[in-house]
């Protein structure tokens, strides 16, 4: 039986959409400040919808698993939609509990694509 630990687990180690875009239209790179690693985003927009998304760089099992999941999630999504995608909704779609200390592994994904596609500085202050 597969539990929420295992898809997280599965993620990470077959990261879906890892790699580079050929041309992509936003580029953004951010990291976790208390760990230093660093995830960047590359997304490909066609009338305002994700067309293509790819993600690399380094970092623990949960920013991986999450950047994948995340990733997979909005692929073919609008840019509005994912304006309205919230904290909330990638720890639902994450499954698993989530301690204060993993917050910002978690999130980092969520906040690349964010800052990224809108330059959302609410976004940034919040998590500081
Ligand atoms: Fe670095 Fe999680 S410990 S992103």
């Amino acid at each position: 039986m597969t539990n929420d630990l295992d898809f997280i687990l599965e993620h990470y180690k077959n990261p879906q959409n890892f790699g580079h875009l050929d041309k992509p239209d936003i580029v953004h790179e951010e990291g976790n400040p208390s760990c230093g690693d660093q995830i960047r985003i590359e997304l490909k927009v066609e009338n305002d919808r994700i067309a293509d998304i790819r993600f690399s760089g380094k970092g623990c099992a949960i920013s991986q698993a999450a950047a994948s999941i995340f990733t997979e999630e909005i692929k073919g999504k609008t840019l509005e939609e994912v304006k309205n995608f919230d904290k909330q909704k990638m720890l639902d779609l994450l499954g698993i509990e989530i301690s204060g200390m993993r917050m910002k592994c978690a999130m980092l994904a969520l906040k690349i694509v964010k800052v990224g596609a809108y330059g959302l500085a609410a976004w940034r202050d919040e998590d500081e």
